[in-house]
């Protein structure tokens, strides 16, 4: 794991760029994390803009991002949850969002959350929390994209939204 990180970080990676459609992109993500929502009881919904343009990206490192999304949104969401994977235009390019509806960060978390190991409640075991690097790898590889990421919550219980803007290809 800490190796994935190093090397996303220090841009040592190949990229395959090819162009995608945003929202086969969202669909397949939502599909590869629908056995694990399900298990969670929660749902998860794509909804992606008419009319996007495609993006230019390696689908293997955007899947891997989403995923890691996907997996913090699933494990922070109660049962009868929701989960949204959107894609709209962006100031330039795409912009994707995975919100969840589920426990929500403290404001004075989210400067932080890109760190490496870092976690929020670090009182939860290893089943409930991860070692906290996923996001600190989406960053790497979005920046690798020459894109940017972003997270955003209004606070406890009021959910999390996690921003992606890709470039235009
Ligand atoms: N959707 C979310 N809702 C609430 N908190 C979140 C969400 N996504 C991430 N977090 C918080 O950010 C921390 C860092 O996330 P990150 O993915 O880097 O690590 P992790 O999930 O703990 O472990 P790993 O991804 O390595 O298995 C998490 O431990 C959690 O506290
Ligand atoms: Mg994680």
């Amino acid at each position: 794991m800490q190796a994935a990180v190093a090397q996303a970080e220090s841009g040592g990676l190949h990229l395959n760029l090819i162009p995608a459609a945003p929202g086969e992109l969202l669909s397949q993500a939502a599909s590869a994390a629908a056995v694990r929502a399900e298990q969670a009881g929660v749902a998860v919904r794509v909804h992606a803009a008419p009319g996007l343009p495609a993006v230019r990206l390696d689908r293997d490192r955007f899947a891997q991002v989403l995923g890691n999304l996907l997996d913090n949104a699933i494990r922070h969401t109660p049962s009868d949850g929701q989960i949204t994977l959107s894609a709209e235009p962006g100031r330039e390019g795409v912009r994707f969002v995975v919100a969840d509806t589920g426990q929500g960060i403290p404001p004075e978390h989210l400067p932080h959350l890109f760190e490496r190991f870092y976690r929020v409640d670090t009182a939860r075991g290893r089943t409930q929390g991860g070692s906290g690097v996923g996001l600190a790898i989406a960053k790497a590889l979005v920046q690798a994209h020459g894109g940017r990421i972003s997270a955003h919550s209004e606070g406890p219980g009021r959910g999390a939204q996690f921003v992606i803007e890709i470039p235009p290809a």
